[in-house]
């Protein structure tokens, strides 16, 4: 069974506001699936979708066979989501908050404190367990977000921005946990998400939104040869007497784009050839930061 289907899914918001349109997904049980997009692109209103938190104008969706728009309290049952704002109690302490979750979810008081505090644990807040929420600063609380999202042991998490205000130990923190989740535990994670060198180091696919539309989607892999300009392969030599295209970088370098790895020893050779030293040869793939602005680049009409 797939975990998520969605179908011809649309959300127009009062204001005529289309923020979500005609949006096709299919994402299989155990991927990290990175949505990507800028401000305003519909990543969070498609996860509240999903959630049954809002309707849909048009369209539909399944997670884990479940229909969000009839079945939505059965689909919480089984999913952690983290949204912009937590609903958390901040009288109460870290370790209370998790248990009254745990508890809401059919946990006993005992089963509740043990994964609370083993989460506590893995996301480093131990130390803050037995202090009220109004003495944590906003990364402790993204982080508290998170536990409570796991509370449960959910098969699905949605995440959106989970990183976002965390310092950059609590980042790689954060993300070696999803990338544990998803691998040791089968758990399907659906990332909205800015930090694309983190998402590319552990989403096993992604979808590409702007302005509501789905750009682009599939593994790095097969973005790369959506987006497929040449390979760049940078060259350090004491000069160059080439025919050749190629551009100086600011290092000094020399960058050639070739069609394929394969034309690398005959250019070399050129340059050597022609008496040159060759120093160091590096070709570099597409990275996904270069990759989403290309498509972005190349989307609708409006980037012209
Ligand atoms: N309740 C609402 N009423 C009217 N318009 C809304 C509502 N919620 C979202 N929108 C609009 O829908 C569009 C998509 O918003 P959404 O929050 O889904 O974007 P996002 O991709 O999550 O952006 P960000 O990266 O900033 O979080 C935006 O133009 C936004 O203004
Ligand atoms: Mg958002």
């Amino acid at each position: 069974m797939k975990a998520i289907e969605v179908a011809h899914l649309s959300k127009h918001f009062a204001n005529q506001q289309i923020a979500v349109d005609d949006l096709n997904l299919s994402i299989n049980q155990g991927e990290v699936f990175g949505f990507l997009g800028p401000n305003g692109a519909g990543k969070t209103t498609t996860v509240k979708l999903l959630n049954g938190m809002l309707q849909p104008t048009d369209g539909g969706m399944t997670v884990f066979g479940h229909d969000p728009t009839k079945e939505s309290s059965t689909i919480h049952q089984f999913s952690g989501v983290l949204t912009e704002r937590a609903g958390m109690y901040d009288q109460m302490t870290g370790i209370d908050n998790l248990m009254f979750y745990g508890e809401v979810f059919g946990l006993s008081k005992q089963e509740s404190r043990e994964r609370g505090l083993s989460l506590l644990e893995q996301l480093e807040l131990t130390y803050a367990a037995d202090r009220k929420l109004t003495s944590y600063s906003t990364g402790m609380r993204q982080r508290l977000s998170l536990a409570r999202a796991l509370i449960h042991q959910p098969k699905i998490l949605f995440l959106d921005e989970p990183t976002s205000g965390l310092d950059p130990e609590s980042v790689l923190n954060v993300n070696r946990l999803i990338q544990d989740l998803a691998k040791n535990q089968g758990i399907t994670v659906f990332l909205c998400t800015h930090q694309l060198r983190y998402a590319q180091e552990i989403c096993t696919s992604y979808g590409l939104l702007d302005e509501g539309k789905l750009l682009a989607t599939g593994t790095l892999e097969s973005l790369r040869k959506q987006t497929f300009k040449g390979l760049k392969v940078q060259i350090a030599a004491n000069q160059l007497n080439l025919l050749e295209p190629y551009e100086t970088l600011s290092n000094g370098e020399f960058e050639f784009t070739l069609s394929s790895e394969k034309e690398i020893p005959e250019l070399v050779r050129k340059i050597v050839q022609s008496g040159s030293d060759v120093y160091s040869v590096s070709a570099k793939e597409m990275t996904l930061e270069e990759i989403y602005f290309a498509l972005l680049e190349e989307g609708g009409p409006a980037h012209g």
